[in-house]
């Protein structure tokens, strides 16, 4: 009998739950997120934050009880934004060996083992103007910036934290941190930079969750323009040079280029950060019942790895982390 091969049988391998379950590329783990917590003062307050629906800002408390929600989940770690007390023009609690987030951090790391704490090092949060940086009129200053970004990282050190994770985009931050943690003798903590930062419509809930937005202008002086790719690959290349140990993309679907391109050329562990508008635009939709929800969520995450993500900043980490307890991976 003769047999002709003139056509490939795909869906062969389709038909089968269990097959196709055996033969799926790309799979969520929970090992590959990172759950973003907002921190502000007071006690036992647990804002919802409007634009992203289960989202909160945490007092301290509040903030150790969903840490330890978080570590039951397996979820293994959290990247902190703080939210002060004192807003001024220097961003002064940033560097507040007392301030909000250094708080949190020992709060945390007496009360909640095995949980790797992420600072998320900016001063957009704490200054009076909302830049991510000193201003001299119009104008965000790089090199007094930096020096106060290193201050900032090595008080979250101080306080406990694991990592840091450098948001500015200033020019020469990963090198200016790097040198300060090793003059203090850590050096074996790791620095996690965003490293191809977009300037990007999708953080505008974000702003109002860490209620940074900026009080004039905006932030294209040192976040990156959106229809630039080389220049990501410079970007990353430089922090890798200045000693990042991971580099991250964001935000994370709209960039799976860029993620892809970063991850092929320098083979470094590489996050991204799916950042709040993705979330958000998921559970309005969600919400009006337009999509499915879960479908979308994991579909989304699951792009972002199979783009070439190592780690993924998200919103959705407890849900995912729930989804992959229910669907057994
Ligand atoms: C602070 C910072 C921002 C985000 C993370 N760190 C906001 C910004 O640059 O305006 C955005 C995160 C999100 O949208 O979820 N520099
Ligand atoms: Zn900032």
């Amino acid at each position: 009998m003769e047999t002709k091969f003139n056509f490939k049988r795909f869906r062969r391998l389709r038909y089968n739950p269990i097959i196709r379950d055996m033969v799926r590329e790309t799979e969520l783990s929970k090992n590959d997120f990172i759950y973003p917590l907002f921190v502000l003062p007071g006690k036992k307050v647990k804002n919802p934050v409007k634009s992203m629906p289960g989202v909160f800002q945490y007092s301290i408390d509040t903030l150790v009880e969903e840490c330890k929600e978080v570590r039951d989940l397996g979820i293994p770690a959290i990247i902190l934004f703080g939210i002060p007390e004192h807003k001024d023009e220097q961003g002064s609690e940033a560097y507040d060996p007392n301030g909000i987030v250094q708080k949190a951090i020992r709060a945390i790391k007496q009360e909640v083992k095995d949980l790797l704490v992420i600072t998320d090092v900016c001063l957009c949060e704490y200054t009076s103007h909302g830049h991510c940086g000193l201003i001299d009129g119009e104008e965000i200053l790089n090199d007094e910036t930096i020096a106060l970004l290193a201050k900032e990282a090595v008080s979250h050190i101080e306080a406990g934290a694991d990592m840091v994770a450098p948001s500015d985009m200033m020019d020469g931050r990963v090198f200016a941190i790097r040198k300060a943690l090793d003059y203090k003798g850590y050096t074996k903590i790791p620095i996690m930079s965003y490293a191809a930062k977009y300037s990007s419509g999708y953080y505008g809930p974000f702003r109002d969750a860490a209620e940074s937005s900026p009080a004039f202008g905006d932030r294209k002086s040192h976040q990156m323009d959106i229809g630039n790719i080389n220049e990501a690959l410079r970007e990353v290349e430089a922090d890798i040079e200045e000693g990042a140990d991971i580099v991250m993309v964001k935000p994370a679907g709209p960039y799976l280029d860029v993620i892809k391109k970063v991850k092929e050329k320098f083979g470094m562990p590489t996050a991204a950060y799916q950042v709040s508008g993705e979330y958000s635009m998921i559970k309005a939709a969600a919400q009006n019942d337009w999509i499915d929800e879960e479908r979308v969520m994991i579909e989304s995450l699951t792009s972002i790895k199979r783009a070439g993500a190592d780690i993924i900043l998200t919103y959705f980490a407890k849900d995912a982390a729930r989804w992959i307890d229910r669907n057994g991976r």
